[in-house]
């Protein structure tokens, strides 16, 4: 009985393949299979399922090893793409770790012990199709050396980062997310330079000091809140046409700090400038429809700031403007706001 099961599932085998399953599309299924791992996953071509791993018949490119105590990376089928060892106490990948792994595309390590000590100068080398490589909630002090350029999701936050070098991303031209918050960074210098796909980089809870220099052209969303950034460069925004969304609260920005018309960039929907310590409202586009003022030292509703001229045409699309916790009150909005801020469906002061 046993054995027919194995005959025909691994019949089908190639075909589930050829398929291009959805990775996630197993999961739903998981539990159901649980009975056959232990005839069908030795049958499956590539080399062995190791024991303490899943490898699902239905789905024989992804091996499961996460949350099982694992301490270290266990021998790898040449044929796995997505490989989940996140939630276990590994805590090194040597060089020949994942030398046979050379099919891999996802490699998920996040919620592991790694050091950076611990991670050989090659450990990643050989992974020339990996897209996806989450190493979030280790114990890593830098970027592993010598990533797969073909990288497009680099998790890597909540470690201990402090630097990153110009050669760690250099080259990476499809990265597209970059998550590198809750880590002790101070300055990137031009190491964002060249990732031409970044749309995603979230920098927040770090320790930079300034924006980094040369940021990504197609940057669409851009998180810096608690950092330590008290200005900003001349034309910060100039040269990212894309972006969309700017986290900055929680941060050291004075009015000082603000070359005047940063934020009056009209591709701009959301600008959160909150918990910093600006004392007048920033110059901002028209376009904008989320702004966040919370918590800042702000004494005057200075309309002009959102709407230089007034009239049935020109008005400002601002929806959400938060002010509360500034020293204005309610009595301070002039009555002629109502024009310009046509569309505020909320106003918090
Ligand atoms: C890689 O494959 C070779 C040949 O099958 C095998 O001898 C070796 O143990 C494998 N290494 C690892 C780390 O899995
Ligand atoms: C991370 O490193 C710190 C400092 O060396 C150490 O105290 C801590 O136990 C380490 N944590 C893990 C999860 O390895
Ligand atoms: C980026 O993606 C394209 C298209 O999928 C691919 O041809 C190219 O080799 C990739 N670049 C790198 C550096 O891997
Ligand atoms: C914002 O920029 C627009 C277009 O460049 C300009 O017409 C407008 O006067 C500026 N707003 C303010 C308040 O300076
Ligand atoms: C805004 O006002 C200017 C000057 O009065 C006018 O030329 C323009 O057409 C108006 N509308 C918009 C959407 O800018």
């Amino acid at each position: 009985m046993r054995l027919e099961t194995v005959i025909l599932l691994s019949a089908l085998l190639p075909l589930c393949a050829s398929h291009g399953w959805d990775p996630l599309g197993w999961l739903f299924h998981r539990q159901g299979h649980a009975q056959y791992f232990g005839s069908l996953q030795a049958d499956t071509p590539g080399g062995e399922c190791p024991e303490e791993c899943d490898c699902p018949p239905t789905f024989p490119v992804a091996m499961y090893c996460d949350g099982r105590g694992l301490t270290a990376i266990p021998s790898i089928p040449s044929r796995i793409k997505y490989l989940y060892l996140q939630n276990n106490a590994i805590s090194a990948v040597p060089d020949l770790a994942l030398v046979n792994a050379t099919n891999l595309v996802w490699l998920l390590l996040h919620h592991n012990q790694l050091t950076s000590e611990a991670i050989g100068m090659k450990a990643f080398s050989k992974l020339e199709g990996l897209e996806r490589l989450f190493l979030h909630h280790n114990n890593l002090t830098s970027i592993p050396p010598n990533l797969p350029r073909s990288l497009r999701d680099l998790k890597i936050n909540h470690n201990r980062i402090e630097k990153v070098l110009p050669t760690d991303l250099e080259g990476m031209d499809n990265l597209t997310i970059l998550h590198l918050h809750d880590n002790a960074v101070t300055d990137l210098g031009t190491s964002l330079k060249s990732l031409k796909s970044l749309t995603q980089l979230d920098m927040s809870n770090n320790k930079l000091i300034k924006v980094p220099d040369a940021l990504p052209e197609h940057l669409h969303q851009f998180y810096l809140e608690f950092n330590s950034i008290n200005s900003l460069p001349d034309d910060f925004l100039g040269g990212l046409a894309q972006l969309q969304y700017i986290r900055m609260s929680h941060n050291q920005l004075t009015d000082k700090g603000i070359p005047s018309n940063t934020f009056n960039v009209t591709g701009l929907v959301e600008l959160d400038l909150s918990y910093n310590k600006l004392e007048r409202i920033p110059i901002v586009s028209t376009r904008l429809q989320h702004l966040y003022l919370q918590a800042n030292q702000i004494k005057e509703f200075s309309l002009g700031s959102f709407c230089s001229i007034v009239d049935v045409t020109n008005f400002s699309n601002l929806q959400t403007l938060r002010l509360e916790g500034n020293e204005i009150s309610k009595e301070d909005i002039p009555s002629e706001s109502a024009l310009c801020l046509r569309r505020a469906s909320s106003i918090q002061i």
